[in-house]
């Protein structure tokens, strides 16, 4: 009928078939070809059931998220939706790959829905900091109960086909080959027994709520922690309230008005850049997507350190082999014993079973045998930070590697260019940079040298994803993207509390923003004597150190720990920060308000951002933002440093930062990028 939608008449079933590749999103113009195709099957006197089926990789994946946030075009989700829920001729969804967002909520208003196996559905629209806004939040607990349809719409995950079943979203699970033919039967079966065709509106069992509105503000009050900061999950509760209040079609007016609410604001905007930002960070201009990779199927790391045993676990939860490779035995020994303590504490909380903990350790081999590494596809080096060091063990792996094998360093702040010219083979070595836990943090920077080959660096990008890690492309600098980026933050904390706000202050204005804990929580945390050990001045911390504070580890650190780690404020820190003001000459000390701890500690940080991204160390701004998110938890709502400086005006960042310059010097002064897309009235996007 159009390119987008086909239709075909197989004796009394009609079939719609969508075709809009790459995922089948409901743009406004998929919508109308699906208006258009649907009447003209109800209009066919000879068509008495209506399957509506997707091409391609996938059943729809909801609305085109490049148009939310615009006013809907004609015909609107819920102009559509109502009109096949509607039809007296009854409607099959025929689900494959993901139906998600929009497109589960198209199959909801469908009388029937009928599944692969290999099936997912869900409604992820929370991690676009929106809610279901095509009924949702109206018709998903009518088929599956009110608590049931809170978890799933605010957990946002996709569940799999069978548990979909047993929840009573879907009707049925037919055969992953014959879909299409399977829901032409099933509709067929529906025909010829007269089985009843109930519409999802008109369903009203699930809703009874004997608790009111108080089951609601209970659900708010146990979730407040996880829902801080954002603003869509206390709105999705209210929209599911809505549902058991109210009739359909004024819950369906309530959800509009609180799905527009949200569209039009700015978090929401955030977290939809932050969807495409995840993906464009994938596509590097001369890496192409064809680019051969190499085989990686065994791995080898050095140093069985925190870094080291957490790098070594990434890879062995992906069912690689690992030879992790140590100097001492009994430093392999606890390296061992770490790991082996991480996934059985996995296996306890029952995100993993105790085969898949045993089928990981299978694969890792613990060794002192350096020469063994001649082996493996990949080594990555994760020792000592040290120049020496690393030139070192990288100059014994020249001599021994595989020819075509990557060798990869996880430095944080080193010269990948010199550690790679310690080799011969400068093209095959790249940084492969996790964060700490390197385990859990999703970030993982891949760092590009001077001469790193295009196939090895499209190998890294792919790896990464493999082992579930969101990849992000960085140049050579001190710090790469994401450590140089925060580092004015950690920084600047320290200078300012100096000047009189205190560190519980500071962390708090930090967290308010979003964060999950402030800069002086997190030097505590990781300790005092591993964050910036290289550096041999003066420093808060050094005074620290030689207090033998070294944080939650020992001592305390900026803050007092009682036994359950319950921070206090620090009488000894504050004695350590007033003695260092007054050695630094800063006699002049006071309160500031929130807005100028935050562009104190946050404006250096968009500053230091646009450097990265004039000396080409990060591909784009987004980039730049997603290792924040990625990498610090930098809060999503936001997106991230560069997008949320656009979100308040380059031209208030830049003048921030000029008062800085004025009273503290040049550190604070504006970037030339920055200034110039001030100047034009620009954000960096
Ligand atoms: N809108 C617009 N573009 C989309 C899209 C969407 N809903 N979903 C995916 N895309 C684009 C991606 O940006 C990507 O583009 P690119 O190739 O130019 O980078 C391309 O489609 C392929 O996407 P992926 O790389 O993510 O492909 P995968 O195969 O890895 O994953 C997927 C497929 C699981 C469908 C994943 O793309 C996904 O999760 N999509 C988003 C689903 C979603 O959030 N839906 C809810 C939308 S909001 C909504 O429906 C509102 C409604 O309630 C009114």
């Amino acid at each position: 009928m159009t390119d987008l939608v086909t239709t075909r008449i197989d004796g009394e079933i009609g079939l719609l078939i969508v075709d809009s590749p790459p995922v089948n999103a409901l743009s406004h113009a998929v919508r109308r070809a699906v208006l258009h195709g649907f009447e003209a099957l109800t209009a066919d006197v000879t068509v008495r059931a209506i399957v509506i089926a997707c091409a391609g990789r996938t059943f729809f994946a909801g609305a085109d998220i490049s148009e939310l946030g615009q006013p809907e075009q004609s015909p609107g989700f819920n102009e559509l939706f109502n009109r096949i829920e509607a039809s007296e001729k009854p409607v099959v969804a025929a689900i494959h790959g993901t139906a998600l967002g929009g497109g589960l909520e198209l199959a909801l208003a469908c009388h029937f829905r009928l599944a692969v196996p290999s099936a997912k559905v869900g409604l992820p629209e929370v991690h676009l900091g929106i809610l279901p806004g095509a009924g949702g939040t109206q018709r998903l607990p009518r088929l599956i109960g009110i608590e049931p349809a809170l978890a799933f719409i605010i957990g946002g995950r996709p569940i799999k086909a069978q548990e979909a079943l047993d929840q009573g979203i879907l009707d049925a699970i037919v055969s992953e080959e014959g879909l299409q033919e399977d829901a032409i039967a099933y509709a067929r079966t529906v025909l010829s027994e007269g089985s009843p065709v109930v519409a999802t509106r008109d369903r009203t069992d699930r809703l009874a709520n004997p608790d009111g509105s108080s089951l609601f503000d209970d659900y708010k009050a146990k979730n407040a922690r996880s829902f801080r900061g954002f603003k869509a999950p206390d709105l999705i509760v209210e929209a599911v309230q809505a549902a058991t209040e109210l009739s359909f079609d004024q819950g369906l007016a309530r959800e509009t008005s609180l799905f527009r609410t949200l569209a039009a604001g700015t978090q929401s905007a955030a977290q939809r850049y932050a969807f495409f930002a995840e993906r464009d960070a994938l596509k590097i201009p001369d890496v192409p997507s064809d680019t051969p990779t190499r085989p990686i199927s065994s791995v080898g790391v050095i140093g069985a350190g925190t870094m080291g045993g957490g790098i070594a676990m990434c890879f062995l939860s992906a069912g690689i082999p690992v030879r992790l490779v140590e100097l001492a035995q009994a430093a392999l020994d606890r390296g061992v014993a770490v790991i082996r303590a991480n996934y059985d504490a996995s296996a306890r909380k029952g995100r993993l079973t105790t085969e898949q903990v045993d089928r990981a350790m299978s694969l890792l081999t613990p060794t002192l045998d350096f020469d063994s590494l001649a082996e493996v596809d990949l080594i990555i080096e994760a020792a000592f930070e040290s120049m020496a060091v690393k030139k070192d063990i990288f100059s014994r792996l020249d001599a021994l590697a595989k020819p075509d094998a990557i060798l990869a360093s996880n430095t944080s702040f080193l010269d990948l260019d010199e550690i790679a010219a310690a080799t011969r083979r400068p093209e095959q070595v790249i940084g492969l940079h996790f964060f700490s836990p390197a385990n859990v943090m999703p970030l993982l920077e891949i760092v590009r040298g001077e001469k790193t080959a295009i196939d090895v660096i499209a190998t890294g990008m792919q790896l990464a994803r493999k082992i579930g890690k969101k990849p992000v492309l960085s140049g050579v600098c001190y710090g790469f993207i994401a450590n140089r980026l925060m580092d004015p933050r950690l920084r600047q904390a320290e200078a300012l509390t100096l000047e009189g706000p205190t560190p519980s202050e500071i962390d708090r204005v930090i967290r308010d923003y979003g964060f999950a804990m402030g800069p002086f929580q997190m030097i505590d945390l990781v300790g005092l004597d591993v964050i910036d050990r290289d550096s041999n001045a003066r420093s808060l911390r050094s005074d620290l150190v030689a207090l033998d504070r070294l944080g939650q580890k020992k001592n305390g650190g900026f803050y007092d720990y009682d036994e359950k780690r319950k921070p206090s404020p620090s009488p000894v820190a504050r004695e350590v920060i007033e003695t260092f003001a007054r050695d630094e000459g800063i006699v002049d000390r006071a309160t500031q308000s929130d807005d100028q701890i935050l562009a104190r500690l946050l404006y250096p940080v968009v500053n230091e951002g646009a450097h990265i991204l004039e000396e080409g160390i990060a591909l784009r701004a987004s980039d730049i933002d997603q290792a924040a998110i990625l990498g610090y938890g930098w809060p999503v709502y936001t997106g991230g440093p560069m997008f949320w400086a656009g979100t308040i005006g380059l031209d208030r960042v830049v003048s921030g930062l000029r008062e800085l310059q004025a009273r503290h010097g040049d550190t604070f002064k504006p970037a030339k990028l920055l200034e110039e897309l001030a100047a034009k009235n620009q954000g960096f996007a």
